[in-house]
């Protein structure tokens, strides 16, 4: 049976996903779902010429919400994107509203389909996915701070001079302003970083910082990010067809916490295999309850 990868959202988001998947081959068919149809059939037509040259045995369709709801993976990409100035969180009403029309008209869902959040604020996203689509916690998931861990290890192999492949790093929590680093876990090939750097003293504040700001920074400057979420978003729909166990941070439901934030999880072709234990410090304890917080207060609010 070809795997099949759905996206909901043929923007810029959407389509550089969808791009992605077709330079490292994953899925037998990629469906673009979106209610524009004009700019859905021409990202369709404008993916299917990167396809034709024969390297990528990956096509590309326009899909209806329905034939979504059958697909192995469904990324989640509809809906506003932040503008300059204004935070993720901003966009809740907004992009709870399209999600909710999105999941119903995807209904019934296969048993083993895995819903992967992109849209933001991705950890309230995902938390409302899971509860409106019924699918069990693990299969629904949200790229949450993979890509924030990702541009944290770019800015720490460039201080160390190190490969960023060669740097384990996490970010943690909410894909957002209240995210934190679990510097007690940063290594250099496996090295403790406060060993591998006996030398070179690094601002870690400020380095968290930067990676906090990075999108903002990017956004200023070219109004939307694409490429570093169309990368991680491939990475994430890899892991899971081919049924990697691969380690990354990534939101889902925290049963102690009451809110989807990210963690490291083991993932695999069911979803979130099983999440990764971490000992932390308890200030990153703290941190990691204060970003839980936030987004409780978020969701509690939704609920009224
Ligand atoms: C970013 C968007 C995906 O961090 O929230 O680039």
């Amino acid at each position: 049976m070809t795997s099949r990868i759905a996206i909901l959202g043929s923007g810029e988001v959407g389509s550089t996903i969808a791009y992605s998947l077709i330079l490292n081959p994953v899925a037998g068919e990629i469906l673009l779902v979106d209610p524009k149809e004009e700019v859905r059939d021409a990202q369709v037509q404008d993916l299917s010429d990167a396809t034709f040259h024969g390297d990528t045995t990956t096509q590309v369709r326009a899909g209806t919400h329905k034939e979504a709801g059958q697909c192995d993976i469904i990324v989640i990409t509809a809906g506003a994107a932040q503008k300059k100035g204004e935070s993720r969180t901003d966009l809740v009403g907004r992009n709870l509203k399209i999600l909710g029309s999105a999941i119903e008209d995807m209904k019934p869902f296969r048993k083993d389909s895995i819903i992967v959040l992109v849209s933001n604020p991705v950890d309230i996203l995902t938390y409302f996915a899971q509860k409106m689509s019924g699918l069990p916690k693990d299969q629904v998931i949200g790229s949450g701070t993979f890509l924030d861990s990702a541009r944290l290890r770019g800015i720490l192999a460039q201080k160390c001079g190190v490969a960023a492949s060669s740097i384990e790093a996490y970010v943690l929590g909410e894909h957002g302003d209240s995210q934190m680093v679990a510097w007690s876990h940063a290594s250099v090939g496996g090295v403790p970083l406060e060993l591998a750097l006996p030398d070179t003293s690094i601002n870690k504040s400020a380095i968290a910082e930067e990676t906090k700001k990075k999108a903002a920074a990017i956004m200023e400057n070219k109004g939307a990010t694409a490429y570093g979420i169309g990368g991680v978003t491939a990475s994430i729909c890899k892991s899971i067809l081919f049924d990697e166990g691969s380690v990354r941070p990534l939101s889902h439901y925290q049963d102690d916490m009451k809110v989807c934030l990210s963690m490291p999880v083991v993932l695999g072709r069911k979803g979130v295999v099983r999440q990764i234990p971490m000992k932390l410090s308890e200030s990153e304890k703290n941190e990691v309850e204060e970003s839980a917080k936030s987004l409780r207060e978020i969701i509690e609010d939704v609920e009224k």
